[in-house]
């Protein structure tokens, strides 16, 4: 499978990238500036050596070649960017990992927005891709760390197509070494998205990096 990253520069993209492509996968970072992702690949590379392949390229040219897109960009902007690949994403499997927050002298909040939810945006400006939501919760930090142990976190995914957000969940348990969580439709998104508002204001309360793990659910699925 490759799968293209857009704002693979960044630190939350680059990390999912990484993850990946130490899992063995063909990784392309998307970026604005096709430069900007051929040098952040190429930086990972060099520093981490993974098995898998990972390359940068323009956001629109790593789309091309991917079966399964990420996206990983600020909400600012998001729908514009969205909007402007749309062409390109159209058929596609495409997992947000949007977080639209806002920040104020109290702390973290969930912002409030039309669609409820980047993932329900996403889906509404892509009607021809299918749209599924995914690692909301993991640190861009731990995720660079690669001895730093992320099988104890859940990846929470929500989607509307259950072979779709199977595929999702399998992507999960690469980049983690854990569990992917089935957590329901697409418009849980709209819960799962300002539920990191929670996460940070806790690690900032306990100075540490907070997770999420849900009891009563194993390894393989089962509830016994
Ligand atoms: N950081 C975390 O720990 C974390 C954890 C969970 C979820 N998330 C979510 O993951 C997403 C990415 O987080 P991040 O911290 O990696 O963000 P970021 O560094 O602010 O942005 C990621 C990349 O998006 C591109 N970008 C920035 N503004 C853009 C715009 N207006 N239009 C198009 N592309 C733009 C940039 O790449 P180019 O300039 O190269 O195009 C940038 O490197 C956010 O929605 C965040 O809520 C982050």
């Amino acid at each position: 499978m490759t799968i293209a990253i857009i704002g693979g520069t960044g630190p939350q993209g680059s990390g999912i990238g990484l993850r990946l492509a130490v899992a063995g996968e063909h990784v392309i970072l998307g970026s604005r500036d096709a430069e900007r992702a051929a040098a952040e690949a190429a930086t990972l590379v060099d520093t981490h050596r993974p098995d898998g392949r990972l390359e940068g390229m323009a956001n629109a040219d790593a789309i091309d070649q991917a079966d399964t897109v990420i996206l990983a960009v600020p909400y600012k902007g998001h729908a514009e960017l969205v909007t402007s690949l749309a062409d390109t994403l159209a058929g596609k499997l495409v997992i947000s990992c949007v977080n639209p927050l806002a920040f104020d002298k109290r702390g973290p909040v969930g912002m409030q927005i039309e669609d409820l939810s980047a993932a329900e945006e996403a889906a509404r400006l892509l009607p021809e891709s299918t749209l599924a939501g995914a690692f909301h919760h993991l640190s861009a930090v731990n995720l660079h760390k690669l001895d730093h142990d992320l099988s104890h976190e859940d990846v929470l995914v929500c989607g509307d197509d259950q072979e779709s957000k199977a595929t999702v969940i399998r992507l999960a348990e690469l980049v983690t070494g854990g569990r992917g969580v089935d957590a329901g439709a697409l418009r849980l998104a709209r819960h799962l998205e300002p539920f990191t508002a929670v996460l940070i204001s806790m690690n900032k309360r306990y100075k540490t990096n907070t997770s999420v793990y849900i009891t009563g659910i194993r390894q393989n699925g089962d509830t016994k």
